[in-house]
C-alpha cells in the first residue's frame, strides 16, 4: 500500500516538478477559512496538542452553517454519556454529539477528532482505519465534509492522507515533523518552517503561541497549492467546552 502511494506521489512530482518547486518555496497566498473548504470532501487537520486543531474545526463548521445552513455531527462513540451531554449543552442545536455512524446525515458537517476515538480502535487494523477509509469515498455520494483531527499523520492510515482534499496545519512540533510519514514530510517542513516565523528567533512566548493558534497553513491537493488563512474561535467556543474535549482524551486514554 505504502509503496504504491509512493510511487504515485513520486509520479505526481515528475510530472508537476516546477509547480511543486514553486509550491513549496513560494509565500502562501491568504483565503478565507470558508473559500478553503471542500464540500463534499474531506480535510485532515494537523498540529500540536492545544494549537486550535478542534476550535478550527468548529469555526469550519460554523461557516459551513452559516453559507450553506449544513448541520453539524460530532463523532464520539466511546465516551460516556456525561460528559457527551456536557458538551452537547455547550453547542448550537445544530450541531449534534453522536455515537453512530448511522447518525451522520446526508448534507452534513462531520467532525471526526482521532484523539477523542479509543485506543483500542485506533489498534484495531479492521476497525478505525478501514471505517475511516471507506468514509471518504462515502462522504461524496453523501454530501458530507469531514474533518479528521490528529497530532501527526504517522498515527493516520496512509489512506487517509491520500485521499484528502486539504490537509489543514496548525503549529506543529518539531518531534512530530520528524516522525512524519514520508508522504507528508516535505509538506510538514514547510509547516514547520511557516509557522517557525512566529516566534523570530526567539523561543516560544505564550504570546506568540496565541497569535499561531489563531493561523492555518492549508494545503489543497486539488489545486496543489499552500494557502493561509486565519480563523476566529466560533461563538459558543469558551474555556469550559475546551477542557470538557481534554477531559474527553483523559477518558479514552484511560486516566479518568
Ligand atoms: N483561532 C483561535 N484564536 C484564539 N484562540 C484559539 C484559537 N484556536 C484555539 N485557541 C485557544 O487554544 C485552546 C486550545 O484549542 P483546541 O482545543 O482547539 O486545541 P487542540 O489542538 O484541539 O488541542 P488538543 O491537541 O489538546 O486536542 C482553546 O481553548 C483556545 O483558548
Ligand atoms: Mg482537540
Amino acid at each position: 500500500m505504502k509503496q504504491k502511494f509512493t510511487e504515485k506521489l513520486k509520479k505526481w512530482r515528475h510530472d508537476h516538478q516546477e509547480q511543486y518547486a514553486k509550491t513549496i518555496i513560494e509565500t502562501p497566498k491568504e483565503m478565507q477559512l470558508y473559500s478553503m473548504l471542500p464540500f463534499p470532501g474531506a480535510v485532515l487537520i494537523m498540529g500540536d496538542r492545544r494549537m486550535g486543531k478542534t476550535a478550527t474545526a468548529h469555526e469550519g463548521a460554523n461557516k459551513m452553517h452559516q453559507r450553506r445552513g449544513l448541520p453539524a455531527v460530532i463523532h464520539m462513540p466511546h465516551v460516556p454519556e456525561n460528559i457527551r451531554r456536557s458538551i452537547q449543552r455547550h453547542l448550537p442545536d445544530w450541531m449534534k454529539v453522536v455515537v453512530r455512524r448511522s447518525e451522520w446525515p446526508k448534507n452534513c458537517v462531520v467532525i471526526y477528532d482521532e484523539a477523542a476515538q479509543s485506543a483500542h480502535a485506533r489498534r484495531s487494523q479492521s476497525g478505525a482505519a478501514v471505517e475511516l477509509d471507506d468514509l471518504i469515498g462515502i462522504s461524496g455520494q453523501r454530501n458530507q465534509l469531514i474533518f479528521f483531527i490528529s497530532h501527526h499523520s504517522r498515527k493516520l492510515d496512509v489512506n487517509i492522507i491520500t485521499e484528502v482534499n486539504r490537509i489543514i496545519w496548525k503549529k506543529p512540533s518539531y518531534a512530530h515533523q520528524l516522525f512524519e510519514r514520508d508522504e507528508v514530510a516535505d509538506f510538514s517542513m514547510r509547516a514547520y518552517d511557516y509557522f517557525d516565523q512566529f516566534r523570530g528567533n526567539r523561543p516560544w512566548l505564550e504570546a506568540t503561541k496565541a497569535k499561531a493558534k489563531r493561523y492555518n497553513l492549508v494545503l489543497d491537493f486539488d489545486q496543489f497549492g499552500f494557502y493561509q488563512c486565519k480563523n476566529n474561535l466560533p461563538p459558543w467556543w469558551t474555556e469550559d467546552l475546551s477542557r470538557l474535549f481534554q477531559d474527553v482524551q483523559r477518558v479514552v486514554k484511560g486516566v479518568i
